[in-house]
């Protein structure tokens, strides 16, 4: 049965690697489930280490993401992997990576669906879930083609650097190709990540993002937090391991950010 209340599904996109997509993917899923979101995380990159930071075994799951997108039926729910339960708030649940994703994304390419496999399944996602949110692989490929068709917003994740500058137009041009190909419309937000006070550097590409890029960026932004790296150590999202821990609220804010704007969308709707 296809859903009525339709989930906000975001897709964390940057071609780059290390740039923090799968830690904004997780730590804004717990800052989402903490203020009583129901989340589905979807890890659609091969690597899989969104699966492998929610202590799930790549090696050994079986109901994958890659297994989704090439079967014939519409029973979603038997990818879904139930992992976090907050009392008196949401929940985190995953459908989960492994490397067979590699070996599908041939098969995902422009002649065989286009690039909507994805699309086309969340359409079968229970009620349940208020977001979705979406983890890409580091390259511009059919994966990250099917993540921005599936989703209303992407997030990009960029480094508080300078460098980041062109890899961030190459990426928007992209999405706005995608759109236009596929017939979808979805908006995007930038978020920088790993933004260190102590560096000219850090306030000058954030100045430079924040001003070029005004109504596509949010309010709020990612500093530089090495709990992060205990957190992955534990295998823990840090909104779990350490909620007061600067990184933990940096995302919480970003969380705010994305409730008030899904309320503005819905109001505009109504
Ligand atoms: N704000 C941050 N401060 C410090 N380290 C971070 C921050 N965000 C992410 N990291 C660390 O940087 C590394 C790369 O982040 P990750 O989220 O895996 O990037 P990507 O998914 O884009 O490759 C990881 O070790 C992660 O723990
Ligand atoms: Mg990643």
């Amino acid at each position: 049965m296809i859903c009525q209340k339709r989930p906000f599904i975001y897709a964390v996109a940057n071609q780059k690697g290390g740039v923090g997509k799968t830690t904004t993917a997780l730590t804004l899923a717990s800052s989402l489930s903490v203020l009583g979101q129901n989340v589905l995380l979807i890890d659609l990159d091969p690597q899989a280490s969104l699966t492998a930071h929610l202590a799930i075994e790549p090696e050994m799951v079986e109901n994958s993401i890659g297994s989704l997108l090439v079967s014939n039926d519409s029973d979603i729910e038997r990818f879904i992997i139930k992992k976090y339960k907050i009392r008196d708030g949401g929940c985190i649940d995953v459908i989960p990576s492994n490397i067979n994703l590699a070996k599908i994304e041939s098969n995902l390419s422009a002649s065989n669906g286009g690039g909507l496999q994805l699309k086309e399944k969340l359409k079968y996602l229970p009620d349940y879930y208020d977001y979705v949110i979406i983890d890409s692989s580091p390259a511009l490929s059919v994966l990250l083609i099917s993540a921005i068709a599936a989703c209303d917003g992407i997030i990009i994740p960029v480094e508080a650097d300078y460098l980041s500058v062109r890899g961030v137009e190459l990426l928007i041009k992209t999405i706005q190709k995608v759109e236009q190909a596929l017939n979808v419309k979805c908006y995007y937000k930038l978020l920088i990540t790993m933004f260190d006070k102590r560096t000219n550097s850090s306030a000058k590409s954030l100045n430079y993002f924040k001003s070029n890029y005004k109504e596509n960026s949010f309010d709020g932004y990612i500093n530089v937090d090495t709990k992060f790296k205990d957190a992955s150590f534990v295998k823990k999202p840090l909104t779990y391991y350490e909620a007061r821990a600067r990184g933990s609220m940096d995302y919480l804010h970003i969380a705010r950010e994305i409730l008030s704007v899904s309320a503005e969308t819905l109001q505009e709707e109504e």
